[in-house]
């Protein structure tokens, strides 16, 4: 398959903040990477993994996944709806009234790799292949903040058939992150249209208040 490659300088301070290397198939095989060459308003993905979406993470994480889907992050889609938070809208100067849903320099943030392989696309309305694919991509999913997912997910489903144990190394090694402050900072930052100075982002109250309940985990090595 032919490919390109697009280096993106873009405005958002993301992990070291400068500028990235960023691999993309070409638009037919996959709408998202369409938009690679736009400089999108949110965080960005290192390497050339691919999303996958939280829905192929909720079967083998049922309790993360349901406790994350109601939080704000797993429905951040829908602030951007018409109505939605219309206090916080006007408080920052937005409309309303609008529909942000479509807008790209708002969905980097509120939803799932937008511009990236696999990520979240603009989908047309009558394709509904293609619109059952993007819902599952809209908000902050799970690969926001563990990496996208095509190649560490196959190491879990081999983890899963032979119930070994494992070094989380050989996972970051595929692409999944080892989450600190910075992983956060990715969105929450100034470049935020509801950013609010007086409320800077304090890493560990809010991770305590809102990613998802814990499991125990038993075959992680130490
Ligand atoms: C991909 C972007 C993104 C990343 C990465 C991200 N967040 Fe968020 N977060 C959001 C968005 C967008 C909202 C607002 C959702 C809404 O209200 O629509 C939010 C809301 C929250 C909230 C709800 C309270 C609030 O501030 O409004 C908490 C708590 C939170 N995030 C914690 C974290 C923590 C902790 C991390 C890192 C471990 C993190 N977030 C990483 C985008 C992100
Ligand atoms: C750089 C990432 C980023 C971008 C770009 C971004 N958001 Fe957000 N958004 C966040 C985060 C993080 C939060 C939660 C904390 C905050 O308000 O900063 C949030 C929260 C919100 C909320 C909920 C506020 C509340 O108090 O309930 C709304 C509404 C919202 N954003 C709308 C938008 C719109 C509309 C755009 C585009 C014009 C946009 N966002 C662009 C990261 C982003
Ligand atoms: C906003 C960031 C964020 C999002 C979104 C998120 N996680 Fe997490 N996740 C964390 C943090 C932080 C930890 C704690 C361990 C760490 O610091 O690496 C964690 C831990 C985990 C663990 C280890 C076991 C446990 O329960 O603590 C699993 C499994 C996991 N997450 C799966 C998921 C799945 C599945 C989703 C989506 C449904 C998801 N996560 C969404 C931040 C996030
Ligand atoms: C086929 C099942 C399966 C799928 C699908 C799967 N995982 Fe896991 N995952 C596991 C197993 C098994 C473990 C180790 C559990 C344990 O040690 O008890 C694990 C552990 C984790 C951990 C903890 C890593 C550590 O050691 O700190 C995270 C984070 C995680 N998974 C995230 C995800 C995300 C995100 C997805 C979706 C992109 C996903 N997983 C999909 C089976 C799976």
């Amino acid at each position: 398959m032919k490919r390109m490659t697009t280096i993106l300088a873009l405005a958002c301070s993301v992990g070291v903040g400068l500028a990235f290397l960023a691999s993309s198939t070409p638009a037919a095989a996959d709408p998202g990477a369409a938009l690679t060459t736009i400089a999108v308003s949110g965080p960005t993905a290192m390497g050339d993994y691919e999303y996958v979406g939280s829905s192929k993470c909720k079967k083998c994480h049922i309790k993360e996944y349901k406790s994350w889907a109601k939080t704000k992050m797993g429905m951040s889609f829908d602030s951007l709806q018409p109505g939605a938070a219309a206090e916080a809208k006007k408080a920052h100067d937005l409309d309303p009234e609008k529909d942000y849903s479509k807008d790209e320099s708002c969905v980097g943030c509120h939803t799932t790799g937008h511009g990236h392989k696999g990520g979240y696309f603009f989908p047309d309305e009558a394709d509904k292949k293609a619109v059952k694919k993007a819902k599952k991509l809209q908000g902050v999913g799970c690969e926001m903040c563990h990496g996208p997912g095509s190649e560490y997910i196959k190491i879990f489903q081999e983890i899963t058939k032979s119930k070994r144990s494992y070094k989380v190394e050989e996972l970051y090694a595929a692409g999944l992150t080892k989450i600190d402050e910075s992983t956060c900072a990715a969105c929450h930052n100034d470049k935020s249209a509801t950013f609010d100075s007086a409320k800077p982002f304090d890493y560990e109250k809010q991770k305590e208040e809102g990613i998802h309940e814990h499991v125990a985990l038993k075959q992680r090595e130490e």
